[in-house]
């Protein structure tokens, strides 16, 4: 188990830090400005609070540092592994409409495609359609559009040079709860992702967007179920996977030691992400000397601030920020022999390592609530012997985010309603 679990690390440190840079540029920008989520008077606030819960676990044997839920699309369905990504308006899964030999691609089960035609319930979004030209703009569709009927056309393109293309249209999806309930959801909206450029492996089938944003999967869901947030529980990526965390739009999912701060969604124009309002980070107890003005998101440059995004492994600071953490936590480091990395910066022989020597991190929110994560969470394992501090750094100006090892062991609760995001300790696995 453990042997098994080191060489796993070593294969999905390789891809960590390319995956790191998982939200896309925007390429296609119009004009306008980002709708958000459709909230206020669209819900209705019923009594009877319905959710809807999917079990939510670690990718880590597939060999990627992600949190997947399983999806069916189409009818009759076909399942997919599905990554996470709270800055994605987009969904989309590996697609593939004819195959050469559909006999053999099938039964081989790392090809895993999406297959449009197949479905009874898959509809095409035409490119002349305003859903196209205009409501999908958030989700990268492109002006591309030899006759009136094509497919609405996507490409998207990542910092790590990825870069994705594919068509869109809705289909139907079927969510098996964690009560095991059957859901139904409509008009899904999905790319088809026909052609992946990239110099990384992509070992899973889609990714589930959760964009603060009218067109994500998020704001779909929330719609359809009628309620006002959304959760995630994120289990230790090195757990198991008969193990599961879950996500649950809807749902009463408070614990009595949440922490709550501002949801900074729709305050800028283009950002779909999650945004938060930082004032600080201290090291065992110490405010780390950081001009304030990092703190703050620049809309026009794209810099600056921090975001929440679930769908990066590591934690990505700006260069001023990164380069105050790392000078904090230099005398802790410095007690240990230095190793090169093969991936991070900062990693260590941990002969003689023991949790109780490490700083303690905190992340201070403008409104004064605290997110203090356990060490695992920012010093892992890279092999035997090795561990690393799992931040990296942006070496240009760059919006900080959180990635998803930081928030691990934790429960996140995007109230959409209130533009509050609720946060505990939780190991997830008890209802
Ligand atoms: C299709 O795949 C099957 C199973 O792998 C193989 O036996 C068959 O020869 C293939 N057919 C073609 C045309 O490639
Ligand atoms: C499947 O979809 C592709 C692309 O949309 C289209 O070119 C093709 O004709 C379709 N095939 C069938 C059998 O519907
Ligand atoms: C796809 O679904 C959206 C709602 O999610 C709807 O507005 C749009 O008209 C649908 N398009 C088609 C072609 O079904
Ligand atoms: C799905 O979208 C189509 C096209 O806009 C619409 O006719 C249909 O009523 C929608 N279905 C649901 C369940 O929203
Ligand atoms: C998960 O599997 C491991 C062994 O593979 C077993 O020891 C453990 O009890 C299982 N946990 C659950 C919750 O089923
Ligand atoms: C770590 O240090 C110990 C003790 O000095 C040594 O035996 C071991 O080989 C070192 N491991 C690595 C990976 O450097
Ligand atoms: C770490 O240090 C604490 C306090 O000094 C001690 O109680 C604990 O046993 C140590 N843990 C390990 C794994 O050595
Ligand atoms: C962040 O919090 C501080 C302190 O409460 C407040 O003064 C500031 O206006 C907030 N910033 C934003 C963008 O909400």
């Amino acid at each position: 188990m453990m042997e098994r679990n080191t060489s796993l690390i070593l294969l999905v440190l390789l891809v960590l830090l390319n995956g790191c840079f998982l939200f896309e540029v925007d390429g296609s920008r119009t004009q306008g400005k980002y709708e958000l989520i459709e909230r206020r008077k669209s819900y209705e606030q019923t009594s009877s609070k319905p959710n809807l819960e999917l079990p939510l676990r670690s990718a880590f044997d597939i060999g990627d540092v992600q949190y997947i839920v399983t999806m069916n699309v189409g009818t009759p369905p076909q399942e997919f592994f599905m990554s996470l990504s709270t800055c994605s308006v987009l969904s989309w899964i590996k697609c593939r409409n004819q195959c050469r030999n559909c006999s053999s691609e099938k039964e081989s089960p790392d090809k895993r495609f999406y297959q449009p035609n197949k479905s009874r319930s898959f509809r095409t979004v035409p490119c002349s359609s305003s859903f196209c030209t205009s409501d999908l703009i958030p989700a990268k569709a492109n002006e591309v559009c030899p006759t009136p009927d094509a497919p609405c056309r996507y490409d998207h393109y990542r910092r790590d040079g990825t870069k994705l293309f594919g068509t869109i249209g809705n289909d139907t999806v079927t969510i098996r709860t964690k009560s095991n309930q059957k859901v139904i959801l409509e008009n899904i909206t999905i790319g088809c992702t026909e052609k992946i450029k990239s110099k990384i492996p992509q070992p899973l089938d889609g990714l589930l967007g959760l964009a603060a944003e009218r067109q994500s999967f998020a704001a779909k869901a929330l719609r359809q179920t009628r309620t006002t947030s959304f959760s995630y529980c994120l289990v230790d990526y090195l757990t198991p996977i008969n193990v599961s965390g879950y996500l649950v739009f809807g749902g009463d999912n408070q614990l009595p030691n949440m922490q709550e701060t501002d949801l900074l969604i729709g305050h800028y124009t283009w950002s779909t992400c999650y945004h938060l309002n930082v004032s600080g980070i201290s090291v065992d107890g110490k405010m780390l000397d950081i001009p304030s003005d990092t703190w703050i998101y620049n809309p026009d440059g794209e810099y600056g601030g921090v975001m929440l995004e679930v769908g990066n492994p590591l934690t990505s600071f700006a260069a001023p920020v990164y380069d105050k953490l790392i000078q904090g936590l230099l005398p802790f480091i410095s007690k240990f022999k230095k190793v090169k990395g093969k991936v991070l910066e900062h990693c260590f022989n941990s002969t003689g390592f023991n949790e109780t020597l490490v700083p303690k991190l905190a992340i201070h929110f403008g409104n004064g609530a605290k997110f203090e994560p356990p060490v695992r969470n920012y010093v892992i394992n890279q092999h035997q012997d090795v561990k690393c501090l799992a931040f990296s750094r942006f070496d240009k100006l760059e919006v900080s985010m959180i990635g998803n090892i930081l928030q691990q062991n934790y429960l996140w609760e995007f109230d959409v309603l209130n533009d509050k995001l609720r946060f505990a300790p939780s190991t997830c696995t008890s209802d």
